[in-house]
């Protein structure tokens, strides 16, 4: 039998329904102190930046709060989520490629504290929105290090193409910018950001990303006399989806990076006051679970179909990424496998399948599929195709649970349209 949060798997699924997305409070609030203990050092300041992308609703804020942490937000609707859930506006960073004037000013007027600017353009109407308003805003300034790092692999390529941030090796363009900043009034140019990539494995992709970010700080001091305070070395950090997925432990990583950052501040002539990271996946994933009603059962020449109550209108990834997880039937978590089966959903699409192979024991209509590891990106980039409903989320914590989102009605999806 499977427990979240002590509470059993089958009495949520009776309480709330299925398709549901539970969430072990407990292992949030482990995840999140682990990242509070262990993002320390004695000679730099250090703060922890919750990537709200992976998981945001304003019962998740609330707890990101409660930890002390930062906020990510990058867009209007995560930035009105965070002031909603009552999250200092002083904590949170904006990000973005193309922030929208209409959610600068948002930004401006609410009193966020830092605004991540990606580009020139961006650089430039923030000046003159400043200038106009007469407010007041840390920037950092995302810059592309030419690491892109994704799951085991990580390769340094000169990847100038990307749509996030200035190449460091346009060094020119990244002066130019930074001096936009550093000459508005109201702008205090704090220094960079960096983010590699996701669901990362390998410690040294963030170590020659710290090097790598370091050694352009230094440069730019000791060529321009631009002071880089602070760094942002953004998220990344993987989660366990399988047994195959082994991610560097969180006192770990977290060591690491700080040690490489104080070996690279030894070298510099202004070194880097404070760093930064933003961590998204690493918290919500493990402590999320997906609990959905098996219907129909299904053999094919080569497949044994199990349908569930919901699909990639849930869970996208493994449609869009090919990603793997892992799930149980509920109460037979010991019994021996009886067939290799493939999971997938009811959307009108081949591709809705979110497990291709999983040996389970011998299942029936109407039992209670426990999908692990599905915190991360899932309600996030939940859709509503074939007006599939928004499942409920619920955390659950000490053998209690509650509901944090409501489940979606059919009321709910008609709410937007206009008849006339
Ligand atoms: N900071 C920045 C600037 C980011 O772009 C991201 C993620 C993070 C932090 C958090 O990264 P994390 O720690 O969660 O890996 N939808 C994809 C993941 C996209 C990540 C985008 N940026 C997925 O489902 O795997």
């Amino acid at each position: 039998m499977t427990k979240i949060g002590h509470v059993e798997a089958r009495t949520l699924a009776e309480t709330y329904g299925t398709p549901l997305f539970a969430y072990d409070e407990e292992v949030l609030r482990q995840k999140m102190q682990e990242y509070r203990d262990h993002f320390q050092s004695d000679s730099l300041k250090t703060g922890v930046v919750y990537a709200s992308k992976a998981f945001c609703c304003m019962a998740m804020i609330r707890l990101i709060r409660e930890y002390d942490m930062y906020l990510d937000v990058v867009s209007g609707g995560e930035l009105y989520t965070a002031l909603k859930a009552g999250f200092e506006p002083e904590r949170i960073f904006f990000h973005g490629n193309n922030k929208t004037p209409q959610e600068l000013r948002m930004a401006l007027e609410n009193k966020v504290g830092t605004i991540v600017v990606d580009n020139e353009s961006e650089a430039r109407l923030l000046a003159e929105m400043v200038s106009e308003y007469g407010s007041n805003v840390h920037v950092l300034l995302r810059v592309n290090p030419g690491i892109e790092a994704h799951t085991h692999k990580y390769i340094v390529t000169a990847h100038v193409d990307s749509k996030f941030g200035i190449a460091m090796m346009n060094e020119e363009e990244v002066v130019r910018v930074i001096n936009i900043l550093r000459n508005c009034e109201g702008i205090v140019f704090d220094g960079l950001h960096v983010h590699i990539g996701s669901q990362i494995f390998a410690k040294e992709a963030f170590t020659s990303t710290v090097e790598k970010l370091f050694a352009f700080a230094g440069h730019l001091y000791d060529a321009y006399g631009i002071p880089v305070r602070t760094a942002d070395l953004g998220g990344g950090f993987a989660a366990r989806y399988t047994d195959k997925d082994a991610p560097i432990p969180t006192a770990e990583v977290c060591e690491t990076i700080l040690a490489a950052c104080t070996e690279a501040n030894s070298r510099l002539s202004c070194p880097v006051e404070r760093v930064l990271i933003e961590p998204g996946r690493s918290i919500v994933a493990e402590a999320g679970y997906t609990l959905y009603t098996i219907g129909a059962l299904k053999q094919t020449p080569n497949k044994l179909y199990a349908f569930v109550d919901g699909g990639m209108s849930d869970n996208i990834r493994p449609a869009l990424y090919q990603a793997e997880y892992d799930a149980v039937i509920d109460g037979r978590e010991e019994e021996p496998a009886a067939a290799n089966y493939t999971i997938a959903g009811k959307c009108c699409e081949s591709g809705d399948i979110l497990i291709e192979s999983i040996a389970l024991p011998k299942a029936q209509p109407g039992d209670l599929l426990v999908m692990k590891t599905t915190g991360a990106y899932g309600y996030s980039m939940a859709s509503h195709y074939n007006r599939m409903l928004m499942p409920a989320v619920v955390f659950a914590q000490d053998g209690t649970s509650r509901t944090v989102i409501r489940r979606e009605t059919y009321d709910d999806l008609i709410a937007l349209e206009v008849t006339l």
